[in-house]
């Protein structure tokens, strides 16, 4: 087993963690006080291969693995991880879905744009009553012969806003189940197609959720992904690949966390010396380094499965579960650590905090990666 990363996984790290600094820091605290979504910053995370990342360059992407998008997401996720989810949907769910299943078609005419940054993508599956059940879709696209007449509603999609193509799952079948469900491309200026009001979130508020309505939004044939009845194993295997990049999104603001922490200890003194070098201090940072180690160890492993063809439906799942843990753990603790500097904006450890909760709800809770992973283990045996 080698734990070395490759000269060229470093480049990447590194890149993402100079881009972060110089870019994202600056701002971060006004477009998360102020809701503004990074509009500069992702046309230039689009411009340095980001944004699409394991495309082929034949398609415009930047060909590179999963493992240097686990090490660019911690990165960028560490400063910004409204950023980071932006950059999370477009990679894993919007240009993968395309690149693995679309059509030659559908994939020279969406993945160059997406993967540049010229446009963004957002990935339609959740419903007021379809989220974690997400086979029960209201949202319905009925067979009219050259296209799909499209109705219904969508919520908390990341992206919403910004994005200029949508991967909308509906129920094209009723009596089929999940085996009636597809996915279309949508695009933002399709007759028919609203997009509702943002929503006031905890965290991650640089980046825009929004809930979409669609009325009687007629959709060419051509832009159904796969076989008739593929859309529901479309969205499974695509948030299989997602819940890598949220892992990695946990686990890069749990280190952002720990950094910014460590710091302050050893330039913050109490009863005459540094707060490192009190005990009750330094063992809080010891689990924390821990922690964030084998959260890291998971994301690379479920990337490295990904990377080699094997199934991550698993490995994926346990890298979001225990991450999302424990960038909740790791960053109540930073705060903790600051005391009630901590409490404040400028310290930056707050925001962490509340970014947070949100790896442990999207692209599954915490409770779905637990049914994907005790599922495995009854495959196993
Ligand atoms: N790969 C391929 N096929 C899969 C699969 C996978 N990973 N998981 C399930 N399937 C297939 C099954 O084999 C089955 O097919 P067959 O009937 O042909 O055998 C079919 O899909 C139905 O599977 P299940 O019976 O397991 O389905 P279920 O209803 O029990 O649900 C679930 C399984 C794991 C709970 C699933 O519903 C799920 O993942 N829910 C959570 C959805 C989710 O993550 N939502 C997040 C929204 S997106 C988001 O948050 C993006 C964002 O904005 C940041």
């Amino acid at each position: 087993m080698d734990f070395q990363l490759t000269e060229e996984q470093e480049m990447i790290k590194q890149a993402a963690r100079d881009f972060a600094q110089s870019e994202l820091l600056p701002g971060v605290i006004e477009r998360d006080e102020l809701q503004k979504f990074p509009t500069d910053q992702i046309k230039k995370m689009g411009g340095l291969g980001f944004l699409g990342m394991m495309v082929d360059p034949n398609y415009g992407g930047s060909g590179m693995d999963t493992v240097s998008y686990v090490l660019a997401m911690e990165e960028i996720s560490k400063i910004d991880a409204s950023s980071a989810v932006i950059m999370s949907v477009n990679n894993s769910l919007v240009c993968w879905g395309i690149e693995e299943y679309g059509t030659e078609e559908q994939k020279q005419k969406y993945l160059p744009r997406l993967s540049k940054g010229e446009i963004l993508g957002a990935f339609a599956l959740s419903e007021p009553e379809a989220g974690s059940d997400a086979t029960r879709q209201h949202t319905t696209a009925v067979d009219m012969g050259d296209f799909y007449l499209l109705n219904g509603t969508k919520n908390w999609i990341t992206n919403g806003n910004s994005a200029s193509v949508y991967l909308v799952v509906a129920q094209t079948h009723q009596d089929k189940g999940h085996k009636g469900i597809n996915v279309f491309i949508v695009d933002r200026d399709m007759q028919g197609f609203e997009i509702g009001p943002k929503e006031n979130k905890l965290g991650i508020r640089g980046s825009d959720t929004h809930s979409l309505m669609f009325t009687d939004v007629k959709v060419p044939k051509e832009n159904r992904i796969g076989e008739d009845g593929f859309g529901f194993k479309f969205a499974m295997k695509t948030l299989a690949g997602g819940r890598i990049g949220i892992a990695s999104q946990a686990f890069g603001i749990a280190s952002g966390a720990y950094e910014l922490a460590l710091n302050y200890s050893q330039e913050r003194k109490t009863f005459g010396k540094e707060i490192f070098n009190h005990q009750a201090i330094a063992f809080k940072l010891a689990d924390m380094a821990t922690q964030i180690q084998a959260a890291r160890f998971l994301c690379l492993k479920a990337a490295w499965d990904k990377d080699t063809r094997k199934n991550y439906d698993q490995s994926g799942a346990m890298a979001k579960l225990y991450a999302s843990r424990i960038a909740m753990e790791t960053t109540i603790e930073a705060v903790q650590i600051f005391g009630g500097y901590g409490y404040v904006k400028e310290y930056h450890v707050e925001r962490l905090m509340r970014d947070a909760k949100i790896t442990q709800i999207y692209e599954g809770t915490s409770e779905i990666q637990k049914i994907v992973i005790s599922r495995g283990l009854q495959q196993q045996n």
